[in-house]
């Protein structure tokens, strides 16, 4: 697919959420006019028999699956029935309705929680299933490799490579998530030094020894990925690819650069009492950089939008 005609039926599931809501606006950004929505209220895309429906009235030439059940670690830990369940239904539903109806190109987001826990660093998708993904988010993490898997099975079975599958790198931006029982480390971050600087704290103590290293794109250069890949991704390309920046931080200096956005002058404390989770998560994205594709937004650049987005919604948070 070289090019994409601004009235393509693109049905982007999850239009709600962190990455969804960045597809809506770059959509509409660049003028397309049949992107299809449906809050779950009106679809739940667990429901394989409603899902099949939609796509038989709407007709989406293209499907990008941005619906998942996603949280942090203890929504990790404290649902894991929901998030091997709620996952595997979602991508089966969509799947197969996007193969029963004859869509073009399907975009399936993976997770970096799909590599194993003990890791060659940075990761390279040949990694995959070399070893046992980290336990805290086991479920989630199968689930993922689940839909891989089925993508690549499609693609294998009836041609056409339309089944892609991205792995993006922890992803931030506008519309994620502050709630504190579900966020993940960033967004937990900027809730938790805009609440110490509003109440005036001296400190902040945060979970673990604040070694870990992750890495963060923002979700605006996900969806710019994303596009890159269904517009000019090679017919042949092998999925999965990683989608990341290339760069990476510990949580202390993370932490440092959210308490200088905000504007935090207190001191910042580790209780090492506290679980760390995997010591480095860095994609290796050299695939998708040597096709031409480089993030472009800096990470204290992007925090700040992200801080600033959320002092205009934070009522309704
Ligand atoms: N966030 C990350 O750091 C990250 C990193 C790598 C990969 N990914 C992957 O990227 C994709 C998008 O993630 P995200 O962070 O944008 O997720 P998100 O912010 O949690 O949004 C998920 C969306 O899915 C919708 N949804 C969930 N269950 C549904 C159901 N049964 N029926 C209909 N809609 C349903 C939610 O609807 P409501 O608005 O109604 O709740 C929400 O709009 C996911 O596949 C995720 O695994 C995310």
């Amino acid at each position: 697919m070289q090019q994409l005609p601004k009235d393509t039926p693109i049905f982007v599931a999850g239009h709600r959420g962190l990455i969804g809501s960045a597809f809506l606006r770059r959509f509409e950004k660049d003028g397309f006019t049949n992107v299809l929505t449906e809050g779950r209220e009106a679809l739940d895309l667990t429901d394989q028999r409603a899902v099949l429906e939609y796509f038989q009235l709407k007709r989406p030439k293209v499907v990008l699956l941005c619906a998942a059940r996603v949280g942090g670690i203890v929504e990790n830990r404290d649902h894991p029935a929901e998030f091997i369940t709620e996952n595997l239904d979602i991508q089966l539903s969509v799947i197969k309705a996007a193969y029963q109806t004859g869509v073009e190109k399907f975009l399936f987001f993976g997770s970096s929680c799909m590599y194993p826990r003990e890791c060659l660093q940075p990761m390279q998708e040949s990694s995959l299933f070399a070893g046992r993904p980290e336990d805290t988010s086991l479920p989630y993490a199968v689930a993922k490799l689940a839909g891989l898997i089925t993508c690549l099975s499609y693609n294998a079975q009836y041609g056409g490579n339309r089944f892609m599958v991205a792995i993006p790198n922890n992803a931030y931006g506008p519309n994620d998530d502050f709630d504190p029982k579900s966020s993940h480390v960033l967004s937990a971050l900027i809730r938790k030094f805009h609440d110490a600087k509003v109440g005036n704290q001296k400190s902040i103590t945060l979970w673990g020894t604040g070694t870990p290293r992750r890495e963060f794109v923002h979700a605006d250069d996900i969806v710019d990925a994303s596009l890159f890949l269904l517009l000019r991704a090679p017919a042949d390309l092998q999925y999965p690819i990683n989608i990341g920046v290339g760069e990476d931080y510990s949580i202390r200096e993370l932490a440092s650069i959210v308490a200088d956005v905000i504007g935090f002058g207190g001191t910042i404390e580790f209780d090492a009492s506290h679980p760390d989770g995997s010591p480095r998560k860095l994609l290796d994205s050299s695939r998708l950089e040597e096709l031409g594709w480089a993030a472009k937004i800096e990470l204290k650049a992007g925090i700040r939008e992200t801080y600033e987005w959320f002092l205009d919604n934070r009522e309704a948070l």
